[in-house]
């Protein structure tokens, strides 16, 4: 067994423009994120991953760079990333970077010298082609909505856009495009970052005209060429954005014989409450029994030949205690059962910004409310397609990534202590009663909660490297799962429903322990458990 620190830490997402701003101007940035170190720390995690601080229009908040060596005017300068680096080193943390190389902005200088004209020395950094009989060169679709070429008037030739018109593809076929990017990823190696967290880096095998994009053929060789070049000289992690991932294919990605990534990071568990051949805004109640077998599978089927992140939330996706638990009366209690039954399973635990609080989704009435530039191109065509007004908001205020992108709620002063300006969007009007001054204070919050499992997988072997077993014969609504490690076992359960279950705990001897729960429970009868509405514990089980 290889216990490289990334399989044995907590990873920490930071979306820089909602996390803390220090200069009044409504946007986080990096000063800000400094002064925040020590929060960071005393939750225990390792690693920070940190959303796109590069240059950029942010016309999707940053996942559009304009100058990948240069840092977001409003987030700061180079020194000051410099000094987050050595201060979350200072405290045992490290700084993992967003590379976002699937495509650039088109304000990046290669692309406005590959849009001068067809014989530009830059014009392959891109993916250009002739139109076929007037039109599009095929019906390949962008993940924002709308065709994913664009029209070029002055060359009479279309660019491929799998992301917004002003996210223009990369051409990884080019060798110069890839030596531009290890040359970037050394600069920042160089800097003393931790790794990178590599934005859908399933696409950059793609090839377009025959509509392939996600594992195309050379995905493999370029991500080992990568390796080679660039990090693998470094003791760094890196994960990939590996949508549409399946065990055999995430062996590929991170077998450590293969020499590619330390980690994917997939998404099948969070697809699971969309409908069938539908787009992520087609929704419907999550098939818990589903949830088991996806999760229970993806615990199994590595073994040694891969590694998997652990994640509910990122700032794509709508706040889990929302989304699948009670964000009202039982806020708390489900916040804290997605937390116990994730954190103690086997793979890297990422915690997105604000979960650790039980931050929750920030629904909006009216289009004008809305920023992200996901749910407006959808507003947009789903109101040509015929769609009403009400049911896209309804779409939005589910599945929406404004949700996660709401400013960090600090305390209850004026703009959560976010920011002493106008903040870029709006507050969730619920800062008042969740923040992390009222969360530090109670020991019993969901914060305390959060840094006792990660304090767990640091203190027991267990966590990190125990066999995984699934228990099936319990209710549909309940998931327990045995842990077991060098003759120990731990049990996990957790009631997915609102209302109670009655389960029995498998025997290993017969009396057990209370490690961790959410309804401050300290006996356990084993034979005839009842579960209260989202209730979740793990138990050690004691040999007599
Ligand atoms: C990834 C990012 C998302 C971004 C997209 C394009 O999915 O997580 O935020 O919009 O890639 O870069």
């Amino acid at each position: 067994m290889n216990a490289e620190w990334w399989k044995t830490t907590v990873v920490y997402q930071v979306y820089p423009r909602s996390f803390q701003d220090s200069d009044g101007d409504g946007i986080g940035d990096l000063r800000g994120m400094i002064g925040r170190l020590d929060y960071l720390k005393e939750l225990g995690i390792g690693a920070i991953w940190l959303s796109p601080v590069y240059k950029s229009p942010n016309d999707d908040n940053g996942y559009d760079i304009s100058d990948y060596r240069d840092i977001m005017t409003e987030f700061g300068t180079m020194d000051d990333m410099e000094e987050l680096i050595r201060e979350a080193a200072a405290r045992g943390i490290k700084i993992v970077m967003d590379l976002v190389v699937n495509h650039t902005s088109d304000e990046h200088p290669w692309f406005i010298e590959s849009r001068e004209s067809k014989d530009n020395d830059y014009r392959d950094y891109y993916i250009w082609r002739d139109p076929v009989n007037g039109e599009a060169p095929n019906s390949l679709r962008s993940i924002f909505s709308g065709s994913a070429w664009q029209y070029d008037e002055p060359s009479g030739q279309y660019y491929l856009h799998l992301f917004s018109k002003k996210q223009p593809d990369l051409n990884w076929e080019n060798p110069n495009v890839r030596q531009e990017v290890w040359d970037m990823m050394n600069f920042w190696l160089e800097k003393g970052v931790g790794g990178f967290r590599m934005d859908v880096i399933d696409l950059v095998g793609k090839v377009p005209d025959e509509e392939i994009t996600g594992n195309g053929p050379k995905l493999h060789d370029y991500l080992q060429e990568m390796h080679r070049e660039t990090f693998g000289k470094y003791d760094v992690m890196t994960v990939g954005e590996t949508w549409g991932a399946t065990p055999e294919i995430a062996k590929l990605y991170s077998d450590p014989k293969r020499k590619e990534l330390s980690m994917v990071f997939q998404f099948e568990h969070i697809g699971l409450d969309q409908q069938e051949g539908k787009e992520k805004w087609d929704w419907k109640a999550l098939p818990v029994g589903e949830l088991k077998r996806v999760l229970s599978k993806w615990q199994t089927a590595l073994g040694d030949e891969g590694w998997n992140s652990l994640f509910w939330n990122n700032h794509d996706l709508p706040r889990i205690v929302s989304r699948w638990g009670n964000d009202k009366e039982l806020r708390v209690e489900s916040a804290k059962m997605f937390a116990i039954l994730l954190h103690l399973m086997k793979g890297t635990p990422y915690i997105y910004q604000g979960e650790e609080i039980g931050m929750t989704n920030c629904p909006v009435s009216d289009i004008a409310e809305v920023s992200d530039i996901e749910s407006l191109n959808m507003y947009r065509e789903r109101l040509e397609a015929g769609y009403s007004k009400e049911e896209i908001i309804i779409s939005i205020n589910a599945k929406g990534r404004d949700n996660a992108r709401t400013p960090m709620q600090w305390d209850a002063s004026e703009n959560a202590g976010f920011s002493t300006g106008r903040p870029w969007l709006r507050v969730n009007p619920n800062y008042t009663e969740i923040n992390v001054a009222a969360d530090l204070a109670d020991p019993d919050s969901v914060f305390h909660c959060y840094r006792r499992l990660i304090e767990l997988r640091k203190l027991n072997p267990i966590v990190a490297w125990g066999d995984y077993e699934l228990v099936e014969d319990v209710p549909e609504q309940v998931f327990m799962y045995v842990r077991r490690y060098e003759g120990l076992a731990w049990v996990v359960a957790a009631n997915f429903g609102a209302s109670q279950s009655t389960v029995e705990i498998p025997r290993f001897g017969d009396s057990g322990e209370v490690i961790i729960d959410n309804y401050g429970r300290s006996v356990v009868d084993f034979s005839h458990l009842v579960l209260r509405p989202y209730e979740a514990l793990a138990v050690r089980l004691l040999r007599e």
